[in-house]
């Protein structure tokens, strides 16, 4: 199995590109599924989970072109089948995504539960809660959920999310796009990547309103055709350079940047004494202008403080001066990078939701283990600074979701060498 060395690295200097967004190019792919025209896809990173998307949909009876470095083309003249296969659904748990769209087109889907990141539980109730409101009979087996629509397709209606779920709020505004009637999604997730889809959805002909706020209508039509379209800048992987840059003391110019996307992780920078200059598409982090002292973060669902930022801001906290507190809302089992930080020398003590993280540790290189995507992702900046080396292992979590990890971080002056075991 392959791993990363982290060398320790002085202040990061330089410029990088942020890559199109991961959690919205995955929806955008499955949304696809929905028409039986052409959809062109921009801006695609190259990432582990979009390799599964594809092939996923092929295995669904899609066509999938590359059309250039970044850009791809799906089409899906016929659905050859409405059963996913476990081995890749085990796989990542986004492939959970298609439901809606097999569920619009087809009236049936049929899916192995669904695997991907261990931070949680991550039920599936809401998405399944959804799909039942809009008339599909739902049965649950051990190993397999199937919802199917009946005869006359799914019915819009009003949806209330218990919990403002990212993957929820796509996978039922995905459904009900083609059914009859209006659907309405309350306490709806406002993401970015759910404006995104809908963005997407609306130039396939589908008649939404309201994404990026609490409420969604989806007018549904009969069909939807092909349609183009660029994702959105990844706002994690941006937090992550913006963190490499502080956590180093370096100064670091972000371009393809959606600056509303990354507020609060700006504002959190900012509080810590890291100066941020934002331009219409581009961030420029300057770490190196003074001292820089903690703060405390509450993850929240958008706007709030993205989950998926935690772990890598956790890494820069212990650089920090005096102590943090960090609390996670949003999912149950997000700190499994602090016994990995604490084999690093970091001192961070939890109860529950919440840690204590005491700055200006002094943070030393060994091995150790990538247990989820950004928790990877922590590690490597963790070992930015270590002194010595610092081994990551199972670093395909990290592959998972971040586009040319290696290279990047080497255009800023940082040396990650991935080796294999
Ligand atoms: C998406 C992102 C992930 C991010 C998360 C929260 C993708 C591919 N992944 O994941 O990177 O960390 O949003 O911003 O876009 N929940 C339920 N019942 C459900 C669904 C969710 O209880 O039916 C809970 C989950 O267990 C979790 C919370 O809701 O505690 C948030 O999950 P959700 O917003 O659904 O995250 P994902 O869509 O899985």
């Amino acid at each position: 199995m392959a791993k990363y060395i982290v060398e320790q690295s002085g202040p990061l200097k330089g410029e990088v590109q942020i890559s199109g967004a991961k959690n919205a190019v995955l929806p955008l792919m499955a949304a696809a599924l929905l028409s039986d025209e052409a959809c062109i896809i921009d801006d695609v990173p190259h990432l582990r989970d979009v390799s599964l998307m594809k092939e996923i949909l092929s295995s669904l009876g899609s066509k999938i072109e590359e059309k250039g470095e970044n850009s791809i083309s799906i089409c899906t003249e016929d659905i050859k089948t409405t059963e996913l296969e476990q081995e890749l659904v085990s796989k990542m748990r986004a492939s959970i995504l298609v439901m809606g769209p097999l569920l619009a087109r087809k009236g049936r889907a049929r899916i192995p539960l669904p695997g991907g990141c261990a931070i949680g539980a991550r039920p599936i109730e809401l998405h399944l809660k959804g799909f039942e409101i809009l008339g599909a009979v739902v049965t649950k087996g051990d190993d397999y959920v199937e919802a199917v629509s009946g005869g006359q397709g799914l019915i819009g209606d009003q949806i209330y999310l218990d919990f403002p779920s990212v993957g929820a709020t796509e996978n039922i505004m995905m459904a009900a796009v083609l059914a009859e009637g209006t659907t309405y999604i309350e306490n709806a997730a406002e993401e970015p990547e759910i404006v995104d889809l809908a963005n997407f959805l609306n130039k396939m002909g589908a008649k939404i309103k309201g994404a990026g706020t609490d409420t969604i209508r989806i007018e549904g039509v009969k069909q939807l055709h092909g349609a183009k379209h660029t994702v959105i800048p990844d706002r994690i992987e941006a937090g992550t350079f913006m963190l490499a840059a502080a956590i180093t003391r370096g100064a670091v110019h972000l371009c393809n940047v959606e600056p509303d996307h990354v507020k609060p992780i700006i504002a959190k920078l900012r509080e810590c004494g890291v100066r941020i200059d934002v331009g219409d598409e581009d961030i420029t982090i300057r770490g190196d202008l003074g001292p820089q002292m903690a703060t405390d973060i509450k993850t929240l669902p958008y706007p709030g403080f993205p989950t998926d930022i935690q772990s890598p801001f956790m890494s820069y906290l212990t650089t920090v001066e005096g102590s943090s507190t960090v609390i996670e809302t949003v999912f149950e089992n997000r700190f499994m990078h602090v016994a990995q930080l604490g084999k690093m020398g970091a001192s961070i003590e939890t109860a529950g939701n919440k840690a204590n993280i005491k700055g200006n540790s002094k943070l030393r290189g060994c091995n150790v283990i990538a247990t989820d995507l950004r928790a990877g992702a922590a590690l490597v900046l963790a070992g930015l600074v270590a002194e010595g080396k610092t081994e990551i292992s199972e670093i395909y979590h990290i592959e998972r979701g971040y586009e040319k990890f290696t290279e990047k971080f080497a255009g800023l002056g940082a040396t990650i060498t991935k080796v294999d075991d």
